[in-house]
């Protein structure tokens, strides 16, 4: 009988919360950020700044494969390197996502020249 009783207060308690802790935060729901994506999906393989452990992985510290620019880097995020772990984004981020990140994983590398 105990249970019947806690069940509902611990869905109040979770309700209660969860209402609190959204009204605390900004009512308009704001797209995630470029760093915040990249620590999502990219940071286990890519490492933080860039610094990955692996050096094929690296951002820094090492010639890029595909190009500099960072339409480059938007088409390697979209469709993926074929036969290597880096996989397509496509259908996973959004177009504007995807942007954010590659002007994001851009700005890793500081011997690059800052795009018009
Ligand atoms: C599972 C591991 C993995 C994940 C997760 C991953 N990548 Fe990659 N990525 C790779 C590998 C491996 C390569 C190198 C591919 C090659 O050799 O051509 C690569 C290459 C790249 C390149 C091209 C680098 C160059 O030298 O031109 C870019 C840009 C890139 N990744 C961006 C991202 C972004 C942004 C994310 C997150 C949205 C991401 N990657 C997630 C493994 C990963």
């Amino acid at each position: 009988m105990r249970q019947v009783i806690l069940i509902p207060a611990i869905l109040a308690i979770a309700v209660i919360s969860a209402s609190s802790a959204s009204s605390a935060s900004s009512p308009v729901p704001q797209a995630p950020n470029a760093a915040t994506l990249y620590r999502v999906h990219c940071v286990m393989c890519h490492g933080p700044m860039g610094k990955a452990a692996i050096p094929a992985m690296a951002f820094i510290g090492r010639q890029w494969k595909h190009g500099t620019k960072s339409a480059d880097m938007v088409k390697i995020i979209t469709e993926g390197v074929t036969g290597t772990p880096m996989m397509s984004f496509k259908g996973k981020l959004k177009v504007d996502e995807i942007k954010a990140l590659a002007a994001h994983v851009r700005s890793f590398d500081k011997t690059l020249p800052p795009e018009k």
